[in-house]
């Protein structure tokens, strides 16, 4: 038996918690610092490496990294030089999500399909480029912004509202201070996420997130307001996507970037070819909570063999071939200001086939609190989507604080 250490504290987290609580070799599950729904959770913030390893060692742990901060800070690399088993990409392979710069290149050395793009780290330069590109076109940060460093600009009036934020505002600090501009893509989108130990992959089953605040897809980008799994794709999509990736875990490992970990594509299907938008070097949220709520498999014999090396070995996993919908309950104001410590009612429902993953909650004696934007992701299953869907909002229906917004679209196109 083997305890685990899961770092982070979102729906990503729970989820993988409570897939990995339905495995018969592990014996306790920590979360470093964890939610208002998660436990046993300890006192350690993502980012204070020295101190996760420090528990890792007096409590033997096996861990795993949810979201992509300390992945960037280099956890892995100093897990592994005192000889902890975690499971992650190095800090250089982190490097396809934390530089959209890096990633870019390396999409275009390796012939992996992606938006034509040009890199700028000054104002004078990017602003001369915008005004003669013709729009739409598509403004990136650089460095890592929770999903919300990329401007869609429809008109040079976006593009220069952009560039301001960007270069002259600097509202992204240092992530801000190169930037990638890009052809603007238009498709079908696509969550398509693998697990790899550095030369074989598995994929997961297809999902996809809503990314923008409001129905229809309208409003401002967010760390994602639900999202569903499976995604309709047929076999050649599906080919397409599964040699593209491992074509990416070939050119990591061939260049001494072996990637470990889950490997998430943001992809745009245009004319049956799949582009590349963006990698993430984790999970997705709250991509990971619909697919957790489908997989049959052990997860942890997933893990641990990427980590060891034997993915080519391990079957490929059992799915539900039900539908999975999960609706994201967040704060009004998300993602820009909103109130917390607002008291939860209804989210100790037990529910026989449905799922309610915390992220922005706190548990204050017994009481359930908001305590961030995105507070809660409720996951219903069914037949079809539309049923996964009508499911996931009855749950969420029942579940109340001051401030509650969520999306009303979720499932339904
Ligand atoms: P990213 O963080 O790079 O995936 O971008 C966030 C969202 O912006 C994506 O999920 C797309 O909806 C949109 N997006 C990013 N790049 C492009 C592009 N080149 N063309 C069209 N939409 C894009
Ligand atoms: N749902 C998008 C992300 O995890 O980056």
């Amino acid at each position: 038996m083997v305890n685990v250490l899961i770092v982070g504290s979102g729906g990503r987290e729970h989820a993988l918690g409570w897939k990995l609580s339905q495995s018969t070799k592990i014996d306790k599950i920590y979360f470093a610092p964890g939610n208002g729904g998660t436990h046993v959770n300890i006192d350690i913030n993502i980012d204070d490496i020295d101190q996760l390893i420090k528990f890792a060692i007096t409590n033997n742990c096996f861990t795993i990294v949810g979201p992509e901060i300390p992945l960037k800070l280099g956890i892995v690399d100093k897990f592994k030089k005192k000889n902890l088993k975690i499971f992650g990409p190095t800090q250089t392979a982190a490097k396809l999500e934390s530089s959209k710069i890096w990633s870019k290149n390396f999409m275009q050395k390796y012939n992996i399909p992606t938006a034509k793009f040009e890199i700028f780290d000054n104002y004078n330069s990017a602003l001369k480029y915008t005004q003669s590109a013709s729009h739409p076109i598509v403004i990136k940060a650089d460095g890592l912004a929770s999903g919300k460093g990329v401007f869609i600009c429809n008109t040079l009036t976006d593009s220069l509202s952009a560039l301001d934020n960007l270069f002259l505002k600097q509202k992204f600090g240092d992530a801000g201070t190169k930037i990638v501009i890009e052809e603007y893509l238009q498709g079908r989108e696509l969550s398509y996420i693998v697990l790899s130990d550095g030369t074989s992959i598995i994929p997961m089953e297809t999902s996809k997130d809503y990314k923008r605040i409001y129905d229809c897809d309208r409003g401002a980008n967010t760390g994602g307001m639900g999202s569903y799994s499976p995604v309709e794709i047929n076999v050649d999509i599906q080919n397409k996507l599964q040699k593209m990736m491992q074509n990416v875990i070939y050119y990591m490992n061939k260049t001494n970037t072996p990637f470990v970990g889950f490997l998430y594509a943001g992809i745009i299907l245009q004319n049956n070819t799949p582009y590349v938008l963006e990698f993430n070097v984790r999970m997705g949220d709250p991509e990971c909570q619909s697919i957790m709520a489908r997989m049959k498999s052990d997860l942890y014999d997933y893990l641990i063999a990427c980590v060891d090396g034997q993915l080519s070995n391990t079957p490929t996993p059992k799915w539900d071939q039900k539908h999975a919908v999960c609706v994201v309950l967040a704060s009004d104001g998300y993602p820009n200001n909103y109130a917390k410590n607002e008291v939860i009612y209804g989210c100790n429902l037990i529910l026989d086939n449905n799922m309610i993953f915390h992220a922005g909650t706190k548990k204050i004696s017994d009481q359930i609190m908001t305590n961030g934007g995105r507070v809660l992701g409720v996951v219903g299953l069914g037949n079809d989507r539309k049923l996964a869907a009508i499911q996931a909002y009855e749950i969420s229906n029942q579940i109340k604080w001051k401030s509650k917004y969520s999306r009303t679209d979720i499932g339904r196109y």
